[in-house]
Formats: C-alpha cells, sequence, structure tokens
C-alpha cells in the first residue's frame, strides 16, 4: 500500500557544502521513496512566499536571503508516517540539539543554516509539494 507523503528542501548550504548525494541517500536508506524531484533555485520572492508563515519573525529577512542564496534540491518523498518519521531523520532545528546521526546533526552549520527543510504536517506537505511540483511531475 501507498505510504503518505512529505515535502523536503536540500538547502543552499548543504548543496554548497557537497551533501546532496549523502543526504539523498540517507533518505533512500530511512525508507522514503521519491516521488517528485527537481534541482532549482528560488527568488527571494518566491522564498519568502514559501516561508510566509514566519513574515513576523525576526529572522524572517535572513532566512530569505538564506534560501535563495544558492540552488536547492525539491523533492516529495513517500513512506508510511512519512511527515512525522522524516522529521526524526533530520533532526531538530538546530543541528546542536539534533540527535546525533541524524541529517542536520551530521550536515547543517547553524540554527539557520540546517542543511534541510522538512513538511511540519500532512496539509502542509501537500501545499508546498504542490508549491513546487505540477501534478504531471509526481510519479
Ligand atoms: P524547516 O521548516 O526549514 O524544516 O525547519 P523547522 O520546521 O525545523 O523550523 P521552523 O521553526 O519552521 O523554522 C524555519 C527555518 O527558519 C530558520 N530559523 N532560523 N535564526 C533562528 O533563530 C532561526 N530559527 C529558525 C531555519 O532555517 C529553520 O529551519
Ligand atoms: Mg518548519
Amino acid at each position: 500500500m501507498a505510504g503518505n507523503r512529505t515535502f523536503t528542501m536540500i538547502k543552499p548550504d548543504a548543496v554548497r557544502n557537497g551533501h546532496i548525494g549523502a543526504i539523498l541517500a540517507q533518505m533512500n536508506a530511512g525508507g522514503f521513496r521519491i516521488v517528485a524531484m527537481k534541482y532549482t533555485k528560488l527568488s527571494a520572492e518566491k522564498a519568502g512566499e514559501f516561508y510566509a508563515v514566519h513574515k513576523e519573525r525576526p529572522f524572517y529577512g535572513e532566512l530569505v536571503e538564506f534560501m535563495s542564496s544558492g540552488p536547492i534540491v525539491a523533492a516529495i518523498l513517500e513512506k508510511d508516517n512519512a511527515v512525522a518519521d522524516f522529521r526524526t531523520l533530520i533532526g531538530a532545528t538546530n543541528p546542536a540539539e539534533a540527535a546525533e546521526g541524524t541529517i542536520r546533526a551530521k550536515y547543517a552549520t547553524s540554527i539557520g543554516e540546517n542543511a534541510v527543510h522538512g513538511a511540519d504536517s500532512d496539509e502542509n506537505a501537500m501545499i508546498e509539494g504542490n508549491f513546487h511540483f505540477a501534478g504531471t511531475e509526481m510519479f
């Protein structure tokens, strides 16, 4: 039976630092199947729209600047319990607090530049996946 879906981005820091391959391997080893994937770059406007929920937060400007600073890998992933299991796989927002072996513990450099994004609910996973992909790009 098909599992449910989450949405992720490999952020510009991890791309710059050469970690795309290792991060994708860890996602696959964690049991996630790739439904959709692209190598792309967000404009500042698109990054601002994506993270609009954080508009009032003090780090919003920095976040938008960082997320539009270089290419990213965007992907929809499938697994049973995808959203929660993926957030376990990536670890806490702050890499200093991320559990050992998690993607952020291994590849993030700071709380702002933390290597990967993971959707925080089934509803947001669907909204974020549809933000980046057309239905014809999901398999
Ligand atoms: P994400 O949405 O990227 O998966 O991260 P998250 O759920 O673990 O964290 P969230 O609270 O949604 O924050 C979104 C992103 O904003 C940046 N951030 N910077 N400087 C700071 O204090 C700070 N706090 C958050 C991070 O890039 C975080 O992933
Ligand atoms: Mg979040």
